[in-house]
Parts: structure tokens; C-alpha cells; sequence
């Protein structure tokens, strides 16, 4: 049966489809990628600061989340507008970016007060990353268009009341242990779903990426929000589109399941990586900080320094590192030594970490 992509799509069926996904080529896919998960778990519970890296890869899933969207952002602009207040922030994309990595973070936390994911949540997530009050889409008409092309791809669900119904059977699914599905599997069935009830005006596709992070960590294949895994969406984001339309056409999960998987597992070992080499980097400048110092502070300031690749002395002294005199001191100090890298924009001394900056923007390359 083809489906016409111009009319509503009233009639999604509910999850899970009736097709057999234990195949050998889903189940060998499957062990790949939850091996590399475990891995990158695992590196997660061994790091001793976890939260300072937490703020650089989640800003990196924001950003590529959002340009996905075409929400596109420089990184000095980011990592500069991390040290502001949200409200203060002019650039309308920048601000996206930083509503992003709320809203993952207001996922995590909503996800941890009540032990499942549930509609509510999946609206308030949509809330902060928009900056928004509005709910469910109540105007019919919102159609899904090629962002290359502009032809219309797919038409969702329309009416408030059949799309709240679709949502709940999508929460059921979500939190039923006793689907007997692969976990990995069963996050792309979601994702489909997800995107394919499409329940918002906008911020449909970020917030079905929150939800895949959501449900790995809701099933223990994560602890922390720190899979970059829009990496790789953007790096397929044409096959991304075409397989997420070709269930809906043709009824085509295995493919959309298989691109799921090695997603995570490309990004798994991708985030496993770079986190690797921030470790890296960090205890060689860490050495650095300690001998161009001589304070017992090198520790403190060195996690600051991966924690925000852009610094002010202002942040230096928040975090009580030492007087505002000290403070300014030590960043002179490190700059003169090449560790930071001064540049005055506008009124403010910013000290960049120009080796963690690197290594972090040539992450971003990789994805153009
Ligand atoms: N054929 C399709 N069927 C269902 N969902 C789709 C299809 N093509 C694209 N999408 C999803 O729609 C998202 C775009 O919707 P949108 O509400 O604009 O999200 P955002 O505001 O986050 O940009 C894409 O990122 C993708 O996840
Ligand atoms: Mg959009």
C-alpha cells in the first residue's frame, strides 16, 4: 500500500510495526554498537570529573543538532556565549545552540525525578529549546519539506486530540519493558514514531534527538548525555531524510533500523575518541599550568580551562579561585607561557584554550 505524503497521515500505526527485526545482519549491527556503548559507559564512570567535559560535548551535540536545522553557529561565538547570561545573548542562532543544551539538561533532570519519559516532558524539552509556552500544534496545515529541495516529504497527523492519542501510545511503548526489542532497535522505532507524529510546530527533530539520549540512558546504556550523535545524522542527513520517508511509504524499517544502530555505533567510538584526547590534552597542560604556576591551584584551574574553552578572569574568581589580582596573574602567565591564547573582544579580555578549541573544532570539520 503507497501512501499519499499530502494527506495528514491520520492513520500511523502504533508501534511496533509487524516486522521481524532478528535478523542476522540487525542482530550483528546490534551487539557492534551496544559493545561500543558499554564502552564509552564505561569510560564515563572512570573519569574523575565527568560534568567538566559534560559542557563541551553536549554544546557540540547542540550546535550539530541545531545546524541539522540549519540553526547554524561559529564555534568562538558558542563557547564566548557560554560565559554570558542566556538573556543577554543577541545572536539568535547562539541562543538556540544554548537552549539546546538546556533542554538536554532539563531532560536528564525530568528524566531522573520521574524514573520515565512521558509526553509532558517531551513538550517541556521542546518548551526550552524554543524558548517557547506553545503545546501541541493545534493549526493543521504543517507539512514536512526536503530542506534542500523544498518539496514536501510527509504530512503529519493532524488534530490535537488524535495526536495526544498518538503520543500516548508512543509513551506506553517507551516505558513497556516487555517488548522483547533490542534496546538499540527499539530507539529507532521511537525516533520514527516520534518524528513521524510529529506533535510540535517546530523543534520536531531536536527534540526526537533528546529522546534517543533520553531512552539510552533510561535503559542503562548510558549515564550520562553524552552521546554525540548528531555527528553522524548530519554527516548522512540526506539518507537520514530518505529513510525516515521510506517507512512511511514503503513500509521500510529494516533499513532505517540498520542506519539507527551504526549511528550510535560510529558515534559511540567517535565520542569515545575525542574524549580520550581531551584526557589527553588535559593531563599534559594540567603538567603545564602546575610548572608555569608553582600554586596548588593547577588542578582547580586546569579543569576551568577544559571546562570552558573560552575564559575571563570574572569566571576564574566565581569559581573561587583565587583574588580577581591573582586571577588575572595566573591567566597572563599562561598566556605568556602559550597555554592560553589573550583576545580582546569588545570591552572583555577573553584567554582561549587553544589546543582543547582545536581539538574540538576539528570534530565540526568532520561533519561538512
Ligand atoms: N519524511 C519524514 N517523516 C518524518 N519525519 C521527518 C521526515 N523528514 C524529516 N523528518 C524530521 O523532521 C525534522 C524537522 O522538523 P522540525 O520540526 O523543523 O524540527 P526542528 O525544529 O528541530 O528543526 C527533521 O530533523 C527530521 O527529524
Ligand atoms: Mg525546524
Amino acid at each position: 500500500m503507497t501512501k499519499d505524503i499530502n494527506k495528514p497521515n491520520n492513520d500511523l500505526r502504533k508501534l511496533p510495526p509487524e516486522v521481524n527485526f532478528e535478523t542476522p545482519e540487525i542482530y550483528r549491527a546490534c551487539i557492534k554498537a551496544n559493545k561500543a556503548l558499554a564502552e564509552l559507559k564505561g569510560c564515563c564512570l572512570r573519569l574523575p570529573n565527568p560534568e567538566m567535559l559534560l559542557n563541551t560535548i553536549i554544546l557540540q551535540e547542540s550546535k550539530t543538532s541545531s545546524e541539522i536545522e540549519n540553526i547554524v553557529t561559529t564555534q568562538d561565538d558558542l563557547y564566548k556565549a557560554t560565559l554570558d547570561d542566556i538573556e543577554k545573548i543577541v545572536n539568535p542562532a547562539v541562543k538556540e545552540v544554548i537552549l539546546y543544551r538546556e533542554a538536554i539538561y532539563k531532560g536528564v533532570e525530568l528524566y531522573r525525578q520521574r524514573g520515565i519519559i512521558t509526553s509532558n516532558m517531551l513538550i517541556e524539552i521542546m518548551q526550552t529549546l524554543r524558548g517557547t509556552q506553545e503545546g501541541i500544534r493545534k493549526i493543521c496545515g504543517t507539512k514536512i519539506a526536503n530542506p534542500v529541495t523544498k518539496q514536501v516529504v510527509y504530512t503529519p497527523p493532524e488534530s490535537e486530540n488524535l495526536i495526544r492519542e498518538k503520543l500516548s501510545d508512543l509513551e506506553k511503548f517507551i516505558n513497556d519493558d516487555n517488548t522483547q526489542l533490542d534496546t538499540l532497535v527499539k530507539m529507532a522505532l521511537i525516533h520514527y514514531q516520534f518524528e513521524a507524529i510529529h506533535p510540535f510546530s517546530d523543534g520536531n527533530g531536536r527534540t526526537g534527538r533528546i529522546l534517543n539520549i533520553l531512552y539510552l540512558i533510561k535503559e542503562g546504556l548510558l549515564d550520562m548525555p553524552i552521546l554525540y550523535l548528531s555527528h553522524y545524522i548530519i554527516t548522512y542527513k540526506s539518507v537520514y531524510y530518505k529513510l525516515l520517508n521510506n517507512v512511511t511509504i514503503s513500509n521500510e524499517w529494516t533499513e532505517w533500523v540498520l542506519y539507527m544502530v551504526k549511528a550510535v555505533e560510529e558515534t559511540a567510538k567517535y565520542t569515545l575518541k575525542q574524549i580520550d584526547e581531551i584526557i589527553r590534552l588535559k593531563n599534559v597542560t594540567e603538567q603545564k599550568v602546575k610548572d608555569v604556576l608553582q600554586s596548588n591551584i593547577y588542578k582547580e584551574l586546569t579543569e576551568l580551562l577544559f571546562s570552558h574553552p573560552y575564559i575571563k578572569i570574572k569566571v576564574l574568581e566565581d569559581k573561587g579561585i583565587a583574588k580577581r589580582q591573582t586571577c588575572s596573574l595566573y591567566l597572563k602567565k599562561l598566556s605568556e607561557a602559550g597555554i592560553l591564547s589573550p583576545i580582546k573582544l569588545w570591552k572583555d579580555m577573553y584567554y582561549i584554550n587553544t589546543a582543547l578549541f582545536d581539538l574540538l573544532s576539528k570534530g565540526i570539520e568532520m561533519n561538512n
